[in-house]
């Protein structure tokens, strides 16, 4: 284990069995539709390629990267598109593929986005969310785990750019952010 990290909370067991369970659903529900997941960059990087791999209908990908403006560590709900997709979403069935929901303001504004360009449906399937730090009430229609309000790192997840590479979910040590 990392030396910043307070514990582990999910395995990369425990991690692979969840995200084989994801992927088992979602090959079920959009079976006969024009699947296009779409991966949040940075966070998404592991969860994604490790879901890809086991989802069994056909799909196509592509990526996304937005900041958020604001002060420190809290997302404001006014999103940038610092890179966007590369093709037109017109009767495509979008399913978001994201690390973490916390606020919910990075999500709420990109499936508004992505409803805009005129997608099909537009669903959301994260790894890991936590429901206590909602500000934005939105559906989210696969979770891969709920967690507490504590900063985790690990499987994509950073805390300044650093940790992402972690192959386990763990919590950072308040110490290395106090
Ligand atoms: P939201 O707009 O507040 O939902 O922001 C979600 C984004 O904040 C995620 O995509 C992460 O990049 C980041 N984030 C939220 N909580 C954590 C955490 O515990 N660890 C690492 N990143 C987090
Ligand atoms: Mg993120």
């Amino acid at each position: 284990m990392h030396k910043d990290c307070e514990y582990i909370m999910l395995s990369e067991q425990k991690i692979q069995e969840i995200v084989s369970e994801m992927a088992k659903k979602i090959s079920e529900d959009y079976k006969g539709k024009n699947l296009l997941l779409v991966g949040l960059l940075k966070g998404s990087v592991m969860f994604m390629s490790d879901l890809m791999k086991e989802i069994s209908i056909d799909c196509a990908i592509d990526f996304i990267c937005v900041s958020s403006y604001g002060a420190g560590t809290e997302s404001s709900g006014r999103v940038n598109v610092v890179k966007d997709i590369s093709q037109p979403l017109d009767g495509k069935d979008v399913l978001i593929v994201e690390d973490i929901i916390d606020s919910g303001n990075t999500l709420n504004f990109i499936t508004k986005y992505f409803e805009a360009k005129n997608a099909a449906s537009v669903k959301i399937c994260t790894m890991l969310s936590k429901p206590s730090r909602r500000v934005v009430d939105i559906p989210v229609d696969y979770v891969g785990q709920e967690v507490p309000d504590e900063f985790v790192i690990g499987y994509g997840l950073d805390y300044a750019e650093k940790y992402r590479n972690l192959p386990y979910i763990g919590v950072l040590k308040p110490s290395v952010y106090s």
